[in-house]
Parts: structure tokens; sequence; C-alpha cells
């Protein structure tokens, strides 16, 4: 019987993870399910831990559900551990998009200053999180899904000499469906090729034939205002709720080739970004803002004991299908199944632009030894450089995570292009140091 844990079982994404896993029933001979958080999060896991009991007894099965602040516990002789905390919570988060906002700078999680000082308040936990593994459950695999999840899974290689480590994300599931749509074919009469890293990788699509369907999609997807709308009805957003569907600009991306996911829009048109960020900004609706009155919203509904399923409102967060990610890749690992999944891993030569021995976001085969990426190759000078940048700017960022060091932290903000460069970056770091100071203790 397999032991799951997960850290960060407070989250409203954790009846989103139980129903990957009850679809898969038959795949994982589960014994346990242990959920994780802490004191401030005491309550939150109380009640979504408590729709995680109900989820189970509904589908029938015999699977115990374990509620526990007590980290080491859970982690005792597990399987798999997954990640999904926040440190700081929302409240963080909103001081990661506004602060750089109150600056006229691009506020966003996972990307440009915010997304760093996420990596420098997250990194030191995973690492103590990987020395009670060393401990506890030393060959366990450890499946991460809190974000940077790029930068969280290349310090946990990196910096905890942890190699059972995965990196996942729901943006390359989203990419597929996009494309399956705009193609009018089945996600799995498709083939697929991503390369890059977590929230910055490209993709190229071929059909049955072996024909190359990339530039049809980038035409009708990405040069039209309605195209994405016009491949999946109905859609509002980007294919991530977090993300505004602003048109990227036509002839730049004709010229680019390869399809981009959806964060780089920060990037190839941060102008129309910010502008929108700054809109919601002056009204008190930044993503984070949005996301806390969702979170509230979903609580309340999580409360009623009759309910014993997935509520459709959790659709409104940016991480739908995000537990095929997760319960997929536990199952092709368990079961060697050899699926073929876009997970974030050591490079291992699969992007050529690349070293060997750095994290990248690539289509895998997934096996009992963990994923083998599949050869990318190497990118055209429209990529090439912008992508070893952002590998260099997260590298860096990883170091000033664990140093604390002021001087690299200030580098990894001049390195990032979403982080103008001089006096504004340094007033930038300094507030969002003081913001965060009870989450940094190493700085
Ligand atoms: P959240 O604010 O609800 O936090 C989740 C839980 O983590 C909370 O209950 C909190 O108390 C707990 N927590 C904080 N510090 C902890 C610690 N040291 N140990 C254990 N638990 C701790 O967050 P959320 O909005 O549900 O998102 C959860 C995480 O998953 C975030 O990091 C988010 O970025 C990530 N996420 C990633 C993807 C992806 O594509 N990779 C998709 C969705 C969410
Ligand atoms: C996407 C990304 C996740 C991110 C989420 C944010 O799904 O892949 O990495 O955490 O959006 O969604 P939210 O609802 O929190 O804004
Ligand atoms: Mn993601
Ligand atoms: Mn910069």
């Amino acid at each position: 019987k397999i032991k799951i844990v997960t850290i960060g079982g407070g989250s409203s994404y954790t009846p989103e993870l139980i129903e990957g896993f009850i679809k898969r029933k038959d795949q994982l001979p589960i014994g346990e399910i242990w959920l994780v958080d802490i004191e401030e999060g005491r309550e939150k896991l109380e009640i979504v831990g408590n729709l995680a009991k109900r989820m189970v007894k509904a589908a029938g099965l015999d699977w115990e559900v374990h509620l526990t602040l007590d980290r080491r516990e859970a982690l005792k002789d597990a399987d798999f551990v997954s990640t999904q905390f926040r440190v700081g919570l929302l409240d963080a988060r909103i001081k990661d998009e506004r602060i750089p906002l109150s600056h006229g700078v691009i506020g966003q999680e996972t990307n440009g200053a915010g997304g760093m000082f996420k990596a420098f308040r997250t990194v030191p936990v995973i690492l103590e999180i990987v020395e009670d593994m060393k401990e506890l459950c030393p060959d366990a695999w450890l499946v991460n899904f809190t974000n940077p999840s790029g930068m969280v899974t290349e310090a946990v290689m990196r910096y905890g000499k942890w190699n059972k480590v995965v990196g996942l994300c729901n943006v390359p599931i989203m990419c597929r469906k996009i494309a399956a749509g705009a193609l009018k074919e089945k996600e799995e009469d498709l083939f697929f090729r991503f390369g890059g890293l977590n929230h910055f990788h490209w993709h190229r699509v071929w059909n049955r034939e072996g024909v190359e369907k990339t530039g049809e999609v980038l035409e009708s997807v990405y040069t039209k205002p309605d195209g994405l709308k016009n491949a999946m009805q109905g859609l509002k957003s980007s294919g991530v709720q977090n993300i505004p569907n602003i048109a990227f600009l036509p002839d730049q991306i004709r010229d680019l080739g390869i399809i981009p996911c959806m964060y780089h829009r920060y990037y190839y048109i941060t102008d129309d970004m910010l502008k929108e960020e700054l809109e919601a900004f002056a009204k008190g609706e930044t993503r984070a803002e949005l996301v806390k009155k969702t979170e509230a919203e979903l609580f309340e509904l999580y409360k009623d004991p009759d309910l014993n399923i997935k509520p459709v409102q959790l659709e409104k967060r940016g991480g739908a299908f995000y537990s095929d990610a997760a319960c997929e890749l536990i199952a092709s690992i368990y079961n060697d199944k050899k699926t073929t999944m876009v997970v974030s891993t050591r490079n291992n030569g699969a992007i050529s632009d690349l070293p060997d021995d750095v994290v990248v976001e690539v289509s895998s085969i997934i096996t009992a030894g963990g994923p083998v990426p599949i050869s990318w190759g190497g990118f055209d000078s429209s990529t090439r450089g912008l992508l070893q940048l952002m590998k260099d700017m997260e590298l860096t960022t990883i170091k000033a995570a664990v140093t604390g060091d002021y001087g690299t932290a200030l580098q990894a903000f001049t390195l990032n292009p979403l982080v103008p460069s001089g006096k504004i970056a340094g007033t930038i770091l300094d507030e969002l140091l003081v913001a965060h100071k009870k989450h940094l203790p190493q700085f």
C-alpha cells in the first residue's frame, strides 16, 4: 500500500488532487494520504481535509486520510511527497504583486520581482523538507507544485542534493488543449514537444501523419485577436484563469516559428500586460486580491457537510487540471507507464543550449526511475539568448535564496528582464525585504 503526503494540504486545490487520485484508484494501491499544514493553515486544513475525507468515502474507498501539523510524523515511510504550500499565504502574494506595481513594474507571483521573492521565501522551507526526507523517507519521490516550480525543483537538486524530484505545472496541459482545439483534432492524435523553463517554455506539434502543425496553430490562435476564443469555445482567459488573454504581436509571433506559453506575454508584450495590471492595482483587484475572495468563497462551500465532490467553482483558480499532472506522474512512476509528460527535470542534454545539470521543463518519458527528457535540440537566435538569460536569472535567484546575500539578490533583479535595472531595482528589493522580513530568515 502506498503512503502519499501532501505538504500545504490546506490549499483550496486539495480537492483537485483527491479527485485525481480517485480517478486513478485502479492504478494506485493507496493506503494513506497525509495532509500536512502549519498553525496558520490549521482552519483551512480542517475544512478542506474533511471534504477530502468525504470525497474518499463517497467513492467507496478505504483510504485513511490524516490531517496533521506534524510534518515529520507524516513523512515517516512516505512513498510520494507532493508539495503545494505557500509561505506567508495569500497575504504574501498580495505584497509580491502590489509592491512592484507601486513602482510601475510588473507584479506577478511567479515572474519578475514577486516571483523571485516567492522563491526567496520558499527555498529555505523546501530544503528543510528535503533534510527531513533524507532521514524519514529516503526512497520517496518529491513531486513539487510549489511555485516558482522550476526554481524550487532546481534548488532541491542543486542545494538539497536530492535527485528524486519532479516539478510540475498545468500550463503545458492547457497548451495541448488549445492546440487540439485549434486543429480540431483529439489531443491523443497529436504529438507534442515542449522545451524551455517553467512558465517560460515553447512547443511544437505534429499530427498522426507526422506533418508539423506548429505554424497552423501559431497562425490561427496567436496572430488573431479572437484566435484563442475560437479554438477553445467559451474560454475567457488565455487558457489559465490568472493570465489575461491579451493578443501577442502577430509579426513577432510568426517570426518565432514555435508556440509560446501564456506567461510569455509578460516578456513579449510587457507594456500591454503592465497596463492591465496597473488598472487592476488601482482598483485593489490584483490577481492575488481576487484569489483571496475566491478562496473565501471556496472554503464556505467546502464547509457544507453534504458536499463530497470537487465543486466546479474551483475552476476559477488558475490551477485547473493540475491534479492530472500530479496524479498521472505518480501513477506513471509507480507503474513504470512510460507516459510522455511535460515536467521540470534535469536537462541531461535535452536542450543543447543549456548545461546538462540545470532544471528545464521539457517533454519527458516517465519511467519507474523518473523522467527521461526527450531531446528538443537547440533554439534559434530569436529565443536562445533569452532562455539562457532566464536560466541564469533563476540560478542567481536560488543562490541568493540560499545565501541571503544582498548583492546576489540585486544581481538577480538586474538579470531579470521584468525588473528595470538601477536604483529602482534596489528600491523594490528593499521594500520587499522589509515586507517579507518574517519569512526571510536568511537575509
Ligand atoms: P495557499 O495560500 O492556500 O497555501 C497552501 C497552504 O500552504 C496553506 O494552507 C498554508 O498554510 C500552507 N503552508 C504555508 N507554509 C507552509 C509550510 N512551511 N509547511 C506546510 N504548509 C505550509 O496556496 P494556494 O493558492 O493553494 O497554492 C499553493 C501552492 O501551489 C502555491 O505555491 C502555488 O504557487 C502552487 N501552485 C502551483 C501550480 C503549478 O502549476 N505548479 C498550480 C497551482 C498552484
Ligand atoms: C497557473 C499556473 C500556476 C499558478 C496558477 C495561479 O495554473 O500554472 O503555476 O499557480 O496559475 O492561479 P491563481 O488562481 O492562484 O491565480
Ligand atoms: Mn504553473
Ligand atoms: Mn533587470
